[in-house]
């Protein structure tokens, strides 16, 4: 009966939150004849095995077999006769934004992600620290979440490293919506757990099927402790937070409450700060990562987030404390992909993945008269917070380019904008001066790096209140160290697998300016994606568009950016997530504002008025970087 209430309970919060994040149905997207990814450097060997190397997660909450085996969610008279499709097919994963390459298919014997979208990897022999349960997990990879395409003229362009036009948050939900309807249903219950029996015993397990049956309730069991946890964290969750929906997501508080949560619960929070995937070329070389600039080391970055999309972890002090599924090789290698062999300064170019060149056969010439005048405009008003292009010698020169702590390898020194200045939305960048975690008895102690520039640490322990940033920042070099130790690695290749960066972190209450290479294929705009087209980005706040819609895939080639109102073009806003980004009803998390050329001085304002001419002069340049 226990187990009734509680299937039911996650039902119907699952359901509140699907309508509130997509509607009942997908968004009607521009119909697609051919797809192309561009040439951004990598073979097509390291495309492939970044979109779906594993970290070493499990962001899906079942083994790879129920994952595969599984049911979409009832629709109609169909479903409820039985007649529903697979979860996994291509056609409905890609309706939340994933991008699937219909010509691999999942085939009945391999564990392996291939026919899964980009971004899906399969962790084989997955061993929970906690529970010690062994199985194939699914999660996500990198690609997941950094790989970004867009339409145009029937066109699909891919664009690796880009912001995804995924909606992570209603794909979860529905899963759970699916998995609970599957445990309510004893018919379709006993034929998927059959089905998932057959699989395991197609891709060659030694085991019974009484066994496999065993090991079927087992992970049913896991599954209900996690959907009614899941359920808590949902309704905290629900109560203050601010909808993601398509191309965004709270990472920062997500990872806060997925490593510190199930510590404590006062340390789950509401997602109130989300923020547009950024995009994931040059930024290995930054000296500081994430919109406010508050991370440095790679290493310290990428395990973090593998962390916060559900890698295991035991955080309970004892023999196992800091042990994880947190694959540190991989993801070294992919940092590897992502930054290339060479120090940029000294090559004078990024070698690892490149930003995307403006593709003139598919979107239009560029109108080069046009960009020259706009390239003028950008030196003046541009390039003293986001340096010049990268193809002119300035921009190696030693005034973007230091060592850190007396490193042989320059990094870019990233240009930060306090909030007063810049003038955009506050929630990410207050998060880290905000936010402290409960994690009294963790016996964690120890010292992390303030300031890149001197050897100042700042010393960090276990209280009820410790600082976000410094938690996390420790927990990780924790499992780091953790991770090292374990496999005997030497100490001079924890350096390199470190970035040959210390573990620094700042909570500047600012945004970074970044170069602009590639920014056309970047879209929606600013860390919170509230503006939508490079254009909007150079009008007055107060003459944005108030009201936008994230999710659509089709292009606007002219203002540059997604289709995303009425005005350029939607045909339809159903099932796309609306966005007010201005005006009172505009929620904190969502706002436009900042970032202006206008007359006048105040906060926000950063350079003068442009006039229509002079805007589409610097697109026109913008679409050569
Ligand atoms: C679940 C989605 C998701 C996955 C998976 C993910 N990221 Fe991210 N990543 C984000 C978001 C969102 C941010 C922005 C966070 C912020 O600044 O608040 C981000 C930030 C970054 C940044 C900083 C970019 C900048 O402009 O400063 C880098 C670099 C990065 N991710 C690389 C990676 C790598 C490498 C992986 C895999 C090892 C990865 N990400 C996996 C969502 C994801
Ligand atoms: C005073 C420094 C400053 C100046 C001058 C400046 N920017 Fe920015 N720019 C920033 C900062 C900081 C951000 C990040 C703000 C945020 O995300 O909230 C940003 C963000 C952007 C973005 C969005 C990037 C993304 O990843 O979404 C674009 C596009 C952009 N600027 C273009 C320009 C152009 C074009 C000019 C000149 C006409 C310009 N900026 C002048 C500081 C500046």
């Amino acid at each position: 009966m226990k187990k009734i209430i509680l299937l039911f309970a996650a039902v119907i919060l699952a359901t509140t939150m699907t309508t509130v994040v997509v509607g009942a149905g997908m968004p009607s997207q521009p119909e697609v004849k051919k797809t192309v990814w561009l040439d951004q450097g990598w073979s097509d060997y390291d495309r492939k095995w970044f979109h779906h190397a594993s970290q070493g997660t499990a962001t899906f909450p079942i083994p790879f077999e129920w994952f595969v085996e599984l049911q979409q969610p009832i629709k109609g008279l169909g479903g409820i006769l039985g007649a529903s499709k697979k979860f996994i097919d291509p056609e409905y994963l890609s309706s939340f934004g994933f991008i699937v390459d219909t010509d691999e298919k999942i085939s009945r014997t391999e564990v392996s992600a291939n026919g899964l979208p980009v971004g899906f990897a399969v962790t084989p022999n997955f061993r929970d620290p906690i529970t010690e349960r062994e199985y194939n997990a699914i999660g996500l990879t990198c690609a997941g979440c950094h790989t970004g395409q867009m339409t145009y003229q029937g066109t699909n362009i891919r664009i690796d490293g880009g912001p995804a036009v995924t909606d992570v948050t209603a794909l979860a939900t529905k899963l759970i919506i699916a998995l609970a309807e599957n445990g309510l249903d004893p018919i379709r219950h006993v034929e998927f757990k059959n089905a998932v029996i057959r699989r395991h015993l197609n891709q060659g397990s030694t085991k019974t099927r009484r066994e496999l049956a065993a090991e079927f309730n087992q992970t049913r069991a896991a599954l209900e402790k996690y959907l009614l946890d899941g359920i808590i964290i949902g309704i905290k969750n629900i109560k203050g937070s601010v909808t993601e929906g398509f191309t965004r997501l709270d990472a920062l508080n997500r990872i806060g409450n997925t490593v510190f949560g199930p510590y404590h619960k006062d340390n789950v929070v509401p997602t109130d700060a989300p923020v547009n995937y950024p995009h994931i070329w040059s930024t290995s070389w930054f000296n500081w990562v994430q919109y406010d600039a508050s991370i440095m080391q790679p290493m310290i970055r990428n395990a973090g987030e593998s962390m916060g999309v559900a890698a295991g972890l035991s955080l309970e002090p004892g023999t196992h404390q800091f042990d994880s599924t947190v694959d540190i090789e991989n993801l070294h290698r992919m940092e590897i992909l992502l930054a290339g062999e060479k120090d940029p300064q000294q090559a004078k170019e990024f070698t690892g993945l490149k930003a995307p060149k403006w593709p003139e056969e598919i979107l239009g010439e560029i109108d080069q008269k046009k960009a020259e005048a706009g390239s003028a405009l950008y030196a003046q008003h541009c390039s003293g917070c986001h340096a010049p292009a990268i193809d002119k010698a300035e921009f190696w020169s030693d005034k973007y380019w230091q060592p850190i702590q007396g490193s042989e390898e320059t990094y870019y020194v990233v240009k930060t904008v306090p909030l007063d200045k810049i003038g955009t939305d506050s929630a990410q960048a207050n998060v880290l001066i905000n936010r402290t975690v409960n994690i009294e008895g963790m016996d964690m102690s120890g010292s992390l790096c303030s300031d890149p520039y001197s050897t100042d640490k700042v010393d960090v322990t276990s209280t009820a209140n410790t600082p976000f940033a410094f938690a996390l920042g420790l927990t990780v070099q924790n499992v780091n160290q953790y991770y090292y130790e374990k496999n005997n690695i030497p100490a001079e290749r924890q350096e390199v697998m470190n970035g040959n960066r210390p573990n620094c972190l700042q909570a500047p209450g600012a945004y970074k300016a970044r170069p602009l290479n590639g920014i056309w294929a970047t879209g929606p705009f600013l860390h919170n994606g509230s503006v939508a087209s490079l254009y909007e980005m150079l009008v007055p706040a107060g003459q944005r568009n108030s009201t936008i819609y994230l999710g659509y895939r089709g292009f606007d080639p002219v203002k540059v950016g997604f289709v995303s109102t009425v005005a350029d073009g939607l045909s339809s806003t159903k099932h796309l997530t609306k966005l007010v980004v201005s005006g009172p009803k505009a929620k904190k998390g969502n706002l436009n504002s900042g970032h202006e050329f206008n007359d006048g001085e105040g906060p926000g304002i950063i350079g003068p008025a442009l006039s229509h001419d002079e805007r589409m002069q610097l697109v026109e340049y913008l679409k050569t970087l």
